[in-house]
C-alpha cells in the first residue's frame, strides 16, 4: 500500500520503520525538507519528500506532528491522495507544555481530532495517540498472543476506520473502536486509556471510565 507520513519524529520515524519493514511503499516528510531525512531513508527505504508530495497517490496518510503545527500544513496537503484515503491523526493537545491555547478546542469544546479534521479539511481517524513511540517497535505481537496490546481508534468514516484498524492489526496490535471523532475525548491525554498498555478488554473498560471533562493539566 502507498502510505504518506507527515512528521518524522518519535512516532513518524517508528511508523516509517515498521511500515517499510512490512513492505509498504512509504513517503515521509518533515518541516525542514527531504534533504534532512537521508538517514531515515537509508535505514528504511522510505522516500523522503516535501510535505506537499507526501499524500500523492496514498491510500493512507499519517499526520504525526505537534498539534500547534497543524495550521502550518500547506493548503491542499491531501491533494493527489487516493479518493478513499484514510488519514490517521496521532496528535495530542498539550496546551501547557507545547501547543499553547487553541481557542476552538477550549471554547467550542471540539475534540482535538475534530479540530484537526476541520483545519485540514478532511476527516481523520484518531489512532496511536496514546501509544508510546518505542512500543511501535518493541511490542508488536501476532494476532491471538496473550500479551498483544490494543489501540483505541476513533473516526467518523467507517470505511477509513476499518482500513486503519486492518493496518494496525498488520502492525501487530489489536484495536478497540472508541466511536466517532466527537467521542474521541475518551482517548485524549489524561484519560484512563491514555498510555495504557493492555489488551482489548482492558482498553474497552478504560474507555468507558473516561470523563468528558478535560483534565486541568491539559487545559490552556
Ligand atoms: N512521542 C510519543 O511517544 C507520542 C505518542 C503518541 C502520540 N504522540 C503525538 O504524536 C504527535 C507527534 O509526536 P512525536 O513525538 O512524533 O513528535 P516529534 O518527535 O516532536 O516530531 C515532530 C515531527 O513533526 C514534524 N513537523 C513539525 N511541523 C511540521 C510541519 N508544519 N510540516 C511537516 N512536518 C512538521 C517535525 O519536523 P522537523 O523536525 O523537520 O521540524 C518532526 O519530524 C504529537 O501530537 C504527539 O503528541 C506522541
Amino acid at each position: 500500500m502507498k502510505i504518506g507520513i507527515i512528521g518524522a519524529g518519535n512516532i513518524g520515524g517508528n511508523l516509517t520503520r515498521r511500515l517499510t519493514a512490512l513492505g509498504h511503499d512509504v513517503s515521509v516528510a518533515n518541516s525542514r525538507g527531504p534533504e534532512t531525512l537521508t538517514a531515515l531513508a537509508e535505514e528504511t527505504g522510505a522516500t523522503p519528500v516535501p510535505v506537499r508530495e507526501a499524500a500523492r497517490d496514498a491510500e493512507v496518510v499519517v499526520i504525526t506532528i505537534p498539534v500547534k503545527a497543524i495550521p502550518n500544513l500547506p493548503a491542499g496537503v491531501l491533494d493527489g491522495a487516493a479518493e478513499s484515503v484514510a488519514v490517521i491523526d496521532t496528535g495530542n493537545y498539550y496546551p501547557q507544555q507545547r501547543d499553547g491555547r487553541i481557542a476552538a478546542i477550549e471554547d467550542e469544546g471540539l475534540t482535538e481530532s475534530a479540530w484537526t479534521a476541520r483545519e485540514i479539511g478532511h476527516t481523520v481517524v484518531k489512532a496511536f495517540n496514546g501509544t508510546y513511540a518505542q512500543d511501535i517497535l518493541d511490542r508488536p505481537r501476532p494476532a491471538g498472543a496473550p500479551d498483544r496490546q490494543a489501540v483505541p481508534v476513533a473516526g467518523d468514516d467507517e470505511a477509513a476506520k476499518a482500513k486503519v484498524r486492518a493496518l494496525i492489526d498488520e502492525l501487530g496490535f489489536d484495536t478497540v473502536d472508541t466511536g466517532t471523532l466527537a467521542d474521541s475525548w475518551r482517548q485524549q491525554p489524561g484519560t484512563p486509556v491514555y498510555g495504557l498498555r493492555d489488551g482489548i478488554d482492558g482498553v474497552a473498560k478504560a474507555l468507558t471510565e473516561a470523563s468528558p471533562e478535560r483534565p486541568s493539566d491539559f487545559r490552556g
